[in-house]
């Protein structure tokens, strides 16, 4: 009753559903129309003189008699109909260059697509007035000559797509200004030269394969698909051991610095015995240069003799019990370090605290081994987290099998997913060939992630803390149930602000310091998450044509205060019978997981409580609790596209 009653309250317009649709598109695009000197009018004449100046067979019904916005093939407006905004002519059958001063006057233009047409010459200069541009598709056709030189008038650019053309010269550096740029193709063209030092924090795809590039690929984009780089010269590089320093052996390798530290040691050594027994120090102290000489001329001369595959049998050889992999009581793997160095890698994703790799070895066992960058304990206090986070079973909680500590390299060893992340289930491949993720798949991910947390929360006398909690840390465990990973980590890391990043949308407000997360802003994590489960959102958007970042926190928040309450939900849902209630009660929960204030946050086992008793007014017979046959992938998506 007192459900059904907050219910009601919250809304019940999911008749409503045009009147939100206007709302979305606001949302979608505020930044849409900058409204100038400029009118329709002028955009309107430029687009006709491209049309009068450019040869292409296809006809085109623009005229001067109808209306640009609604009726001109392949042109959109903004929402005010202000201004052109975007101007989409895939495989008109143009040719030829783009006539000069035509396109470059429509200077509110976000979307340009020219694909698939017969354009050459070079890159029209005057593009540098569209300054608006945040997508730029010029993707086949015969464009030669070089990049622009200078890319920083593009500031708003979210995709750049130039594959497929016969640009020549290098890739400019001047790229690395586009801070907004999720995705840049610039396959099959003829660029040469090394790739710049491009770090770009909003990059999630790269693909310069089928060019004549050369040199080696800059470390911030190593984490890319090696399918993005194929097709070109480059310097191989191996994944697990990167240049130039390879898992050097535990000893320092220069025998300078290890004597120092040798002698201080053996200095407070000395003091405390006291004077009598300094002969024995400086005994020691021989003994100890000794030693570290040898081992650094193994090292050395292990690594002149065989070039690079050398300083991995450096490791193996001085493999004791400082520089060794670690695997936790019950765990089953029978490799080590020197089986995971060889096995075959392939990058799954680059997070805030390392880069995943997907680890196939020799035996078929397949491993994630997360890289850890950024570590700021020692070896004590880094082992001490794995001893806790290994000690952690239950089926919500991904385990950790395995960990390597040395000086430079910090890895750990966990199982492998084969349906991915929640964040590639939710965000991955929209389009055409999309599975899409039913109610049933989500509401389990939910709930097995609330009691993964709900568990780490319960360890160690209630003081762990997960910190960072979001969607490309759970994972669909062999029930089909979410399971949450990479517990921990803040604590062990330097504080980060991350730039605009998709980690930025799920840390509590009162979260300055990324070491400092709490039970309560895990909580807060878990009500994004479960936005981004109602909504399939991302948690943080960037507003295409301005620098504008909408937190969908603020953005749920304001339309349900609007009571618009049935436009948050994913599309994608609305196919699924008779499952609002159950969608707005989620929300619900979600909207008391992330208000602001910490204290008034719930428990996290009081949210698995409260997710549980979602089914409570069940008719049926099956209930969230019970564990439900494993449906395939394949099977959930033909049953719902069938109904
Ligand atoms: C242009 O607007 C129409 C109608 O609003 C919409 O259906 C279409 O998807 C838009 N096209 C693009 C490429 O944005
Ligand atoms: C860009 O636009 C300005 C006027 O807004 C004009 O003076 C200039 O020539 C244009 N630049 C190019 C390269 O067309
Ligand atoms: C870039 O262009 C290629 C070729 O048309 C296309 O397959 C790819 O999806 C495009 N990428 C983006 C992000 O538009
Ligand atoms: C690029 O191609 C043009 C011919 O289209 C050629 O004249 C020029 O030298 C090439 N530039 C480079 C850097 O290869
Ligand atoms: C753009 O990049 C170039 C080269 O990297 C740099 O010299 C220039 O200062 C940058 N401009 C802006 C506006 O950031
Ligand atoms: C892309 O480039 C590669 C290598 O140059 C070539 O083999 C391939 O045919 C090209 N693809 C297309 C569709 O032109
Ligand atoms: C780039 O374009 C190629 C060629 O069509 C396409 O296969 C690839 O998926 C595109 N990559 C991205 C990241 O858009
Ligand atoms: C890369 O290629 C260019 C020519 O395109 C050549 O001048 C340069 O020496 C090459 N660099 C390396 C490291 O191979
Ligand atoms: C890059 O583009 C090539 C084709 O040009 C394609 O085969 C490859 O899958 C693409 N890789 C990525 C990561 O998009
Ligand atoms: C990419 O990596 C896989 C292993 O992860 C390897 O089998 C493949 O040969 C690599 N491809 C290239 C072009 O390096």
């Amino acid at each position: 009753m007192v459900l059904e009653k907050r219910f009601m309250n919250l809304g019940l317009e999911m008749c409503s559903r045009r009147a939100l649709s206007v709302v979305l598109a606001l949302w979608l695009s505020i930044s849409a129309a900058g409204v100038g000197a400029e009118s329709l009018a002028e955009d309107e004449k430029a687009l006709l003189d491209f049309l009068s100046a450019a040869s292409h067979s296809r006809l085109l019904n623009w005229s001067p008699a109808t209306r640009v916005c609604d009726q001109w093939i392949g042109v959109n407006c903004s929402t005010d109909g202000s201004r052109v905004v975007s101007l989409h002519l895939p495989g008109f059958g143009f040719s030829g260059p783009i006539p000069p001063n035509t396109l470059s006057r429509l200077s509110a233009l976000q979307i340009l697509s020219l694909r698939s047409n017969g354009f050459f010459g070079s890159f029209p200069p005057d593009f540098a007035n569209l300054t608006a541009l945040t997508g730029l598709h010029l993707q086949f056709n015969r464009f030669s000559g070089p990049l622009p030189f200078d890319f920083s008038p593009w500031k708003n650019l979210n995709v750049i797509n130039l594959s497929f053309n016969h640009f020549n010269g290098s890739i400019p550096s001047s790229i690395s200004n586009l801070t907004l740029l999720t995705t840049l193709n610039l396959s099959n063209n003829s660029l040469s030269g090394q790739i710049p030092d491009l770090e770009l924090p909003s990059l999630q795809f790269i693909n310069v394969s089928n060019n004549h590039l050369n040199g080696t690929i800059p470390k911030f984009l190593q984490s890319y698909p090696n399918s993005s780089y194929s097709g070109n010269d480059f310097t191989p590089i191996v994944p697990l051991t990167p240049s130039p320093e390879p898992l050097p052996p535990a000893p320092s390798p220069s025998p300078g610095l290890v004597s120092k530290k040798k002698l201080s040691e053996s200095a407070i050594l000395g003091i405390i015995v006291g004077g009598c027994a300094s002969l024995f120090a400086v005994l020691a102290l021989f003994l100890y240069l000794c030693c570290s000489r040898g081992d650094a001329e193994n090292y050395v001369s292990g690594k002149g003799s065989k070039g690079g595959h050398s300083p991995e049998k450096a490791v193996t050889r001085k493999e004791d019990e400082n520089n060794r992999l670690v695997f936790f009581e019950g765990c089953t793997f029978a490799f080590d370090l020197e089986d995971l160095l060889r096995a075959s890698a392939e990058v799954l994703g680059k997070g805030t605290f390392g880069t995943a790799y997907k680890a196939v070895l020799e035996d078929a066992t397949t491993v994630v081994v997360k890289r850890l960058k950024d570590v700021s304990v020692g070896k004590r206090d880094f082992e001490q987290l794995m001893e806790v986070v290994g000690r952690i079973k239950h089926e919500n909680v991904v385990e950790l099998k395995g960990y390597y500590y040395s000086k430079d390299e910090k890895l750990m060893v966990y199982d492998y997913y084969s349906q991915g992340s929640v964040s590639s289930l939710l965000h991955g491949k929209r389009g055409p060939d999309r599975i899409p993720l039913d109610w049933e798949t989500r509401l389990r991910i939910a709930l097995g992630a609330a009691r993964g947390i709900a568990c780490i929360h319960n360890e160690k006398n209630s003081k762990l803390v997960h910190g960072n909690i979001k969607s490309s840390n759970v994972f669909l465990n062999n029930q089909q149930y979410g399971c949450v990973s990479d517990m921990g980590l803040p604590s062990i890391s330097n504080p980060m602000v991350p730039p605009v990043s998709r980690t930025a949308g799920y840390r509590a407000p009162e979260v300055v310091d990324t070491r400092k997360a709490s039970q309560a802003s895990d909580v807060y994590s878990y009500g994004v998450l479960l936005l981004e489960l109602l909504t399939g959102k991302s948690p943080i958007q960037i507003v295409g044509g301005t620098d504008e970042v909408v937190h969908l926190v603020r953005w749920v928040q304001s339309v349900v205060r609007e009571e618009w309450t049935a436009e948050v939900f994913d599309v994608e849902l609305m196919r699924y019978p008779n499952i609002e209630e159950e969608m707005v009660e989620t929300l619900q929960i979600a909207m008391s997981c992330v208000t602001r204030t910490p204290e008034r946050r719930p428990k996290m086992l009081e949210v698995v409580q409260m997710i549980e008793g979602l089914r409570r007014f069940d008719s049926g017979n099956q209930t969230l609790t019970e564990a439900p046959t494993p449906i395939p992938a394949h099977d959930t998506q033909a049953t719902s596209t069938s109904q």
